[in-house]
């Protein structure tokens, strides 16, 4: 059998990659003060920034946006898109949102308020954001071993069972908004989640009579892994696998801009009437009207298509097996990585990797930083730059891991392009000692990460 795993496509229309050298990348970084969300994608030549929204559409995605009925209601396309996601979910009330978050404002929103908790085994910032804003509170409950970034375990994203019947007894029931699975856990390193573990949180939530819903960006990553490592799913399909994952729930939030393989798009979908109705009237005074709430006619077109093309077992197949690739290289040559390797991206420990810089000059912003001088490759620190605070003293209060994640966009980079970024990191493990800490020189109260100001420390 031959080892290389190609990949299951041809390319039909190029995007040019504007080629740059160190010197002029030294530059660009130093205008954009070391924030690399702050420099021009086209100064890119690797973007590993997210796996949201930047996927490679199918020619049958391209050619179904032809037939964009763009009508305000009722339009031909919603119904494809409608039908697409009730094949795969069966849910009562699809929604459509114009990304994911739109999707947990709406929700989250309604459901939380003073008082209101919500549990997940790990909530996505936009989230625990939505839920916080509306003055409830995000509790994480992930298991232990999901805590640790150098354990091996099949199933590190799963939710904690005791932990989530303590905080429903500790709540009360009645207080508990909802218990959100995020399939695959993104901020726990993109690690999935059980087919068991997902029945116990369902069989919790029945006995509590509490609202059950699947964070479902990256499902069908989920259903892979379940394949793989669950026992009795050898025969299943993915799509099969990721239907009974949704009959378990009792709705689902989706970003469209993983899993459905678009670069825009979302939906709501719930079982409830009453849930369901009252939602219709917020996404209807925000988004827009029931039959497409803020997504154009051949958006719809390309999320039905995306959202059936993603469970082809060769794609799948593909993906995982091309992120594994990449972390696989990079824990043999000694780079610090989590493991197992996760379903959308290869997550570094920087503060292994760059150990001998202290966690208040941020190794993770440092390696950043080094991998877009080095090789023009954009990345994102998460840790204490995204999410650390201040003691009373000023002090660095820092973030539990001091990560830089590598998101592989779906369907666009190559071999050769994930070679290149393994060759980067050869260059940047020999001369690692070398690399200097940062300091931020400005930044926001919130979400600092995004627009921060850094400077190097000679
Ligand atoms: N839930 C999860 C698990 C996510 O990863 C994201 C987005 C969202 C919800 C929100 O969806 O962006 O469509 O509003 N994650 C992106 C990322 C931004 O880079 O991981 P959205």
């Amino acid at each position: 059998m031959p080892k290389t795993i190609i990949e299951p496509f041809r390319i039909k229309m190029v995007e040019p990659i504007q080629m740059t050298t160190k010197q002029e990348r030294i530059k660009l970084l130093k205008q954009a003060h070391y924030n690399t969300f702050l420099l021009q994608a086209k100064d890119v030549i690797i973007d590993l920034l997210t796996d949201s929204g930047t996927s490679a559409m199918s020619s049958a995605q391209w050619s179904a946006m032809m037939l964009g009925d763009e009508s305000y209601a009722g339009a031909r396309s919603w119904i494809k898109m409608e039908d697409s996601v009730k094949d795969i979910t069966n849910y009562k009330y699809i929604l459509p949102t114009h990304q994911g978050r739109a999707a947990e404002r709406i929700l989250y929103g309604h459901l939380g308020g003073k008082g209101k908790v919500f549990i997940s085994n790990t909530h996505f910032d936009t989230t625990r954001a939505n839920i916080e804003f509306s003055g409830a509170e995000a509790v994480d409950c992930l298991t232990e071993v999901g805590k640790n970034s150098a354990t091996e375990h099949p199933f590190k994203g799963n939710l904690d069972i005791k932990k989530l019947n303590d905080t429903i007894n500790d709540w009360g029931a009645k207080n508990v908004g909802a218990v959100i699975l995020t399939v695959t856990n993104n901020s726990g390193g993109g690690q999935p989640v059980s087919m068991n573990n997902a029945k116990e949180v369902a069989q919790a939530c029945k006995a509590h009579g509490v609202l059950f819903i699947l964070d479902a960006c990256r499902i069908a990553e989920n259903s892979y892994f379940i394949k793989q490592r669950e026992d009795g799913f050898e025969n299943y399909t993915y799509k099969q696998i990721a239907q009974e994952m949704f009959s378990l729930a009792d709705g689902c939030t989706m970003s469209a801009k993983k899993d459905a393989m678009v670069n825009m798009g979302g939906f709501l979908a719930l079982n409830n009437d009453k849930l369901a109705e009252e939602c219709t009237n917020l996404l209807i005074i925000t988004e827009g009207f029931s039959t497409y709430g803020g997504l154009s006619g051949r958006d719809m077109e390309a999320l039905a298509v995306g959202f059936q093309e993603v469970f082809d077992a060769d794609y799948l197949h593909y993906r995982i097996t091309s992120i594994t690739y990449l972390g696989d290289k990079l824990n043999a040559m000694g780079v610090p990585i989590m493991l197992p390797v996760g379903g959308h991206a290869v997550y570094i420990d920087a503060r292994k990797f760059y150990s001998h810089i202290p966690i208040n000059q941020y190794p993770g912003q440092s390696l950043v930083c080094d991998l877009y001088e080095k090789g023009g490759i954009r990345s994102v620190e998460i840790g204490s730059v995204m999410f650390g605070k201040y003691d009373d003293k000023g002090d660095l209060i820092p973030a539990a891991m001091d990560l830089v994640r590598l998101a592989i966009p779906r369907r666009v980079y190559t071999q050769s392009h994930i070679d290149y970024v393994i060759e980067i990191f050869e260059e940047l493990l020999k001369n690692r000692r070398k690399s200097k800490g940062i300091i931020i020189t400005k930044e926001t109260e919130f979400l600092r990460h995004f627009t921060a100001h850094f400077k190097r420390i000679d």
